[in-house]
């Protein structure tokens, strides 16, 4: 079993690289469709970019981010609120992380 550990845990590690970068390519892909189906009936990117914007960093993206979500009854998971703030903030805002 000892000397058949380094086999298994390559072998695992190689699953979690495989794994793993779909993964976060889904994420970005959910969050776009989760964006464009139910984010741009009231506002377009211009709230995003306008001088007035009200966001100024990326936790404050969240919520409001969340505060949409919520006013349109959506019950995303948390997941999902902060795949869209990463989208809009690659997108629009660029927030350091
Ligand atoms: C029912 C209409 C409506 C929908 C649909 C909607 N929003 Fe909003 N959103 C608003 C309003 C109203 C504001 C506030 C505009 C203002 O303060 O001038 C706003 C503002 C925002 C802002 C802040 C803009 C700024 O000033 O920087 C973000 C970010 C945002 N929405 C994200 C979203 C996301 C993500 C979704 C999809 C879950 C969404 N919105 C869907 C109405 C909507």
């Amino acid at each position: 079993m000892i000397d058949r550990f380094p086999v298994l845990a390559s072998t695992l590690a190689g699953l979690v690289l495989i794994a793993g970068t779909p993964a976060l390519a889904r994420a970005a892909d959910d969050a776009e469709s989760l964006y464009q189906e139910h984010c741009v009936r009231c506002h377009g990117s211009e709230v995003y970019t306008r001088e007035a914007r009200k966001i100024s960093a990326f936790d404050g993206l969240e919520r409001q981010v969340q505060r949409c979500e919520l006013s349109l009854g959506l019950q995303w998971f948390d997941e999902n609120i902060s795949d869209v703030a990463t989208y809009l903030n690659q997108n629009f805002y660029h927030f350091p992380r």
